[in-house]
């Protein structure tokens, strides 16, 4: 259940938000002045404040000074009037996380309450890496014995420990957003906030005001001045989810982050410095991007300090029963609820299965078990229909399904016929474009990546001469990197 509180006072904003935000996971309690709200949130402890810049006895944005003079960590969206925006600007560089303008747009206002909840929860659910399992409600956990997790640990221990940039790298729902926010929970920032910012997300053309925000007139649409991410989380930590989608404008203004912590808003020219901690996560291999000049490599580098490589979980089968009791546990209906047990057979399945979808598709999966399961124990014919075995993709199908075909995650097309006809589908899509060059270009730069941009080596891998190798490079603008590791 998520705490929300409105310091207004204006019966007829406290109706509507009773009604727009009217649900079971939310609390909402209101208040009509900035004193009470002093009072009274360090007995409610809200995840949420939503705060009216006009109100009667301090104003909105003293009582949002004080606020977080409280709490640093607090959540406050303040509410403003058309017209009023050098207002929002001085809330924003107080570090409210956001503004709402009057009267509202519900389904922004929706939107901007979830994210800041969703903000508030990253911050509140402590997350472990200690060898755990006796973990209290709030605590998550990040499961793992083997020696390579050890080692994951070993390292968050000592990223916790200093104010280094860290990239996390790792296939997807490996747990890097999870290792994020370890490495912020047990670091001396934890009293600061933490914002997490899924480069991906975002259009190319705005997330470079959204980290670094824009003076008025930057650019069409930019009616206003806007504080961005970086201003706004100075002192606390900042996540840069999928940070191999940058584009190339704004690694050039991330890069001198990490070397200065200035930069200067869209538009403007005045530097403004901020002392952020940086955790950038990736689940596209970095080194490639940057062979192929999509990524800085001078920023490469500085992100690259200390990097925490998170195995894919069929590489850490040893962890699945551990993984699994700890998601039996989690999703039991209750604190109290009886946790199933599961049959071994069940157990050497999910050690089999390839996992393309790592922890993340292991945990849907015994969730989903859990839901169908009829028995105290989850059998065999718990398990989705489609999930096949490893063994290249022939797979006997688990349950009902057994002549089910091969589900074959992207990446992981078993044999060379189906891949080639997956690229050969894939090109049909535009008439334009040469599928023999676009693969051979590819094929190349992987072979250079492999083996440290070594020409030699790579022609060998490809099958090719190295003057053919040297004339294809050319030919492709392939601009090689030989320091590449
Ligand atoms: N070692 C672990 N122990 C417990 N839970 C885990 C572990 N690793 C991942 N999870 C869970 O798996 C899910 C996916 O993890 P997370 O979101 O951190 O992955 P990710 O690497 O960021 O994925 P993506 O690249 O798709 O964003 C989450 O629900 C997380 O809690
Ligand atoms: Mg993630």
């Amino acid at each position: 259940m998520d705490k929300l509180l409105l310091v207004d006072d204006e019966a007829d904003v406290q109706y509507s938000f009773r009604r727009i935000l009217d649900s079971p996971e939310i609390e909402l309690t209101t208040v009509a002045s900035g004193e009470e709200a002093l009072k009274v949130i360090p007995r409610l402890k809200p995840d949420l404040v939503i705060m009216d810049v006009r109100l009667g006895g301090i104003t909105g944005l003293e009582a949002l000074r004080r606020l977080r003079q409280l709490d640093a960590k607090l959540l406050v969206i303040m509410m403003t009037a058309y017209g009023t925006t050098q207002t929002a600007i001085e809330a924003m560089k107080l570090g409210a996380y956001d503004y709402l303008l009057k009267p509202f747009d519900v389904p922004k206002l929706k939107q901007i309450v979830a994210a800041a909840l969703k903000a508030a929860r990253d911050m509140k659910e402590i997350v472990s890496y200690e060898p755990l399992l006796e973990s209290e409600d709030h605590e998550l956990g990040i499961v793992g014995r083997c020696e390579a997790m050890q080692n994951v640990f070993k390292l968050i221990g000592q990223l916790a420990a200093t104010d280094a940039t860290a990239l996390i790298t790792g296939e997807s729902g490996t747990g890097k957003e999870l290792v994020a926010r370890a490495i912020y929970h047990h670091s001396q920032r934890h009293h600061q906030p933490y914002l997490a910012i899924n480069c991906a997300a975002i259009p190319e053309n705005l997330l470079e005001s959204e980290l670094f925000g824009h003076e008025k007139g930057a650019f069409t649409g930019a009616t206003a001045q806007r504080i961005g991410k970086f201003e706004q989380c100075n002192h606390g930590t900042i996540f840069l989810d999928e940070i191999g989608d940058m584009s190339l404008a704004t690694q050039t203004k991330m890069l001198r982050v990490l070397q200065s912590g200035t930069f200067e808003r869209v538009g403007g020219n005045q530097p403004v410095q901020v002392d952020v901690r940086i955790i950038a996560a990736t689940n596209k291999p970095l080194e490639q991007a940057v062979a192929a000049r999509e990524f800085r490599e001078d920023l490469f580098y500085r992100l690259n300090v200390v990097r925490i490589q998170i195995p894919p979980l069929r590489d850490r089968r040893e962890d699945i029963p551990l993984l699994v009791s700890y998601f039996l546990k989690k999703f039991a209906r209750g604190p109290k609820a009886p946790v199933k047990s599961i049959s071994p057979e069940v157990i050497t399945w999910l050690q089999q299965y390839h996992w393309p979808g790592n922890v993340r598709e292991l945990e849907n999966v015994i969730q989903r078990a859990l839901v169908v399961s009829k028995a105290e124990t989850i059998l065999l014919s718990d398990l989705p229909p489609n999930l096949v075995s490893p063994g290249e993709g022939a797979g006997t199908a688990v349950g009902k399904a057994p002549a089910a075909p091969a589900a074959t995650a992207p990446g992981q097309a078993s044999d060379l016929p189906s891949l080639a006809r997956a690229l050969f589908h894939w090109a049909r899509k535009d008439s334009r474009l040469k599928v023999i060059p676009a693969v051979e270009r590819e094929l190349i730069i992987n072979a250079l990546n492999e083996t440290g941009g070594n020409q030699v080596q790579a022609a060998k891998l490809l099958g090719i001469t190295r003057a053919t190798l040297r004339k294809r490079i050319e030919k492709f603008g392939i601009k090689q990197q030989l320091s590449i590791h």
